[in-house]
């Protein structure tokens, strides 16, 4: 019975650990570093800070994971010859785990960049000489959201505009799914832990 009572512990810590951990992995040191590193470049400029914008974070996330197994190349990621980016024929899906739509996110940009064990002046500068410097030095885009998977770094810009505003779709969509998910897998686990 020791080791049913010991199972019945596991499932109620098990979802706490979960959760620990992703909120540590959400805000890990390459991301923060490049957003620091931004902001930086952007009031060089005399520009506003980018505020950090959730859902913008959450598309960040998905993309990095879809990037990661590409390798990097002198035409991936900032190098990328503009028209031939990699299309994701399952974008809208991506959208949709982040609860976007099309519609909220067409006037944001979403920025991969691919740099080797991601070396933050490499990261930093891919940003900020290239391409994607227009985007930066842009006055339009005002909120961040970054996201990492291995050599893959992706920044995903939103405007103050409804077209890229990266509002959730729908009103219900709002609830911290994730978090949601977890609790009521501890209350499961706390009531059959009651029950034994
Ligand atoms: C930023 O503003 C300061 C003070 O107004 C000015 O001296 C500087 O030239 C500006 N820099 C740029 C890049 O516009
Ligand atoms: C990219 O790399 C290929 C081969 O590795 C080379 O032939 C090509 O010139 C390079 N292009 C640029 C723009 O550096
Ligand atoms: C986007 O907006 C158009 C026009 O308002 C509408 O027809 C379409 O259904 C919307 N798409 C989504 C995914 O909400
Ligand atoms: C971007 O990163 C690559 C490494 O993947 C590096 O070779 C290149 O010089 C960087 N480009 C810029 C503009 O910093
Ligand atoms: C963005 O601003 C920087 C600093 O003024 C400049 O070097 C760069 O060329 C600008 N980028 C574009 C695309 O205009």
């Amino acid at each position: 019975m020791a080791s049913l009572r010991f199972q019945h512990l596991l499932l109620v810590l098990l979802p706490v650990i979960l959760l620990l951990s992703y909120t540590v992995k959400s805000d890990n040191d390459e991301e923060e570093t490049l957003l620091e590193s931004i902001n930086s470049y952007r009031a060089s400029l005399n520009l506003t800070a980018f505020t950090e914008n959730n859902n913008a974070e959450c598309l960040a996330d998905k993309m990095a994971d879809k990037y990661k197994k590409q390798l990097c190349t002198n035409t991936t990621g900032s190098n990328t010859v503009p028209g031939t980016e990699t299309q994701f024929p399952d974008y809208p899906q991506i959208l949709e785990k982040c609860h976007l739509n099309i519609n909220g996110t067409k006037d944001g940009i979403v920025m991969p960049v691919c740099v080797p064990r991601l070396d933050p002046t490499l990261v930093l500068t891919n940003f900020t000489q290239s391409q994607y410097s227009a985007y930066l030095n842009d006055t339009k885009y005002t909120g961040v959201g970054i996201g990492s998977e291995d050599d893959w770094i992706v920044m995903v810009l939103t405007t103050n505009t409804a077209g890229g505003a990266f509002t959730p779709a729908g009103s219900a969509a709002s609830v911290p799914n994730v978090g949601l998910k977890f609790l009521l897998i501890s209350l499961l686990g706390f009531f059959l832990v009651l029950w034994s």
